[in-house]
């Protein structure tokens, strides 16, 4: 928590100043999808020291709730409901449980849960391709449908989806078709909610697109992290040792913050547009690089 809570109470005292003396996300209700670690769980914990109540979603269940408990062991509030977003009766019990947990309200979803299952397009299978497209596209579509009724609302209260993306669907990356198409196509979902629901009941849609941050997904895959698929597949993550440490001698070149972000960097960047100070920003896609691709 060290890090998040120092940049939390900085957060706090900007927010205070602004006149959100409970905090950015006073009072609203957040589902974070994978948020059992890494961006997804950063974040839980900063829109918690802002006062959002928070739904931690994750098919780690252990993690899911190591994370809930330790947001409600520092004086927040979370609830830990873990599954898989492959699953459809899922997504239905999320919804559910979340309105719930949030006294019939859904103010905010982010969009995060994922992973990469990389192959060149000539050795990319229909599985590979399938369960990528599942999972950063249908599984979003999914959850925002079975929402709607906490989003076409008219409270007056703050409502807004967050959908991750990365530099590979804005750019395309060699060995990535699969999430580069998925991490593409999320961005024409944040446009179209906010077309059709921005205009009566005032939800904000955008999209964050990451580059590299230090999360397993960009470890060594040497580490050995993985997961497993519906069907019982483990799915080796992260990225070749040789390669990272290759990018690191040349000093990330490629980026002109020469570094790549933490993951509370990218949660603060999620807390950034969930937050009031965003409140005219719609249909966006905001990219959090350290500046690469400009
Ligand atoms: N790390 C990066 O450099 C980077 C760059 C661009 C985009 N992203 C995106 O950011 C998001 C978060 O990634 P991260 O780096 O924090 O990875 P991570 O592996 O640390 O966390 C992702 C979480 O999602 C969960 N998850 C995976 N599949 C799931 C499923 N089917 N149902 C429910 N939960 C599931 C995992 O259990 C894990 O806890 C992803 O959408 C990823 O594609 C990451």
């Amino acid at each position: 928590m060290s890090s998040s809570s120092s940049s939390a109470e900085r957060l706090s005292q900007i927010a205070g100043h602004l006149n959100f003396p409970n905090g950015l996300l006073q009072g609203q209700v957040a589902i974070i999808t994978g948020s059992g670690q890494g961006i997804g769980a950063e974040t839980a914990r900063l829109f918690a020291n802002e006062g959002a109540k928070v739904v931690v979603s994750d098919i780690d269940a252990k993690k899911a709730k190591d994370v809930a408990e330790s947001i409600n062991g520092n004086g927040g509030r979370a609830l830990d409901v873990p599954g898989d977003m492959l699953d459809s009766n899922y997504i239905d019990e999320l919804v559910k449980r979340a309105a719930e947990f949030g006294n019939g309200k859904i103010h905010i979803i982010v969009n995060n849960a994922g992973y990469t299952w990389d192959g060149v397009i000539h050795k990319t299978t229909d599985k590979q391709w399938d369960t990528i497209i599942a999972l950063h596209n249908t599984a979003p579509f999914k959850l925002v449908r079975a929402a709607a009724p906490f989003f076409r609302v008219k409270d007056n209260e703050p409502r807004c989806i967050i959908n991750i993306s990365s530099t590979s669907g804005l750019h395309g990356n060699a060995g990535q078709s699969n999430y580069a198409v998925a991490k593409a196509g999320i961005q024409g979902l944040t446009k179209t909610i906010a077309k059709e629901w921005g205009p009566v009941f005032g939800v904000r849609s955008n999209t964050v697109a990451f580059g590299h941050i230090l999360t397993r997904l960009t470890a060594a895959k040497e580490e050995g992290a993985f997961v497993t698929t519906p069907d019982g597949e483990k799915v080796a993550l992260g990225i070749p040792k040789a390669q990272g440490d290759s990018k690191a001698k040349a000093g990330f070149e490629d980026i002109p913050l020469r570094r790549p972000g933490s993951a509370t960097e990218a949660a603060r960047a999620i807390l950034a547009v969930a937050s009031p100070l965003f409140s005219y920003v719609s249909g966006q896609t905001i990219s959090v690089t350290g500046g690469r691709n400009i």
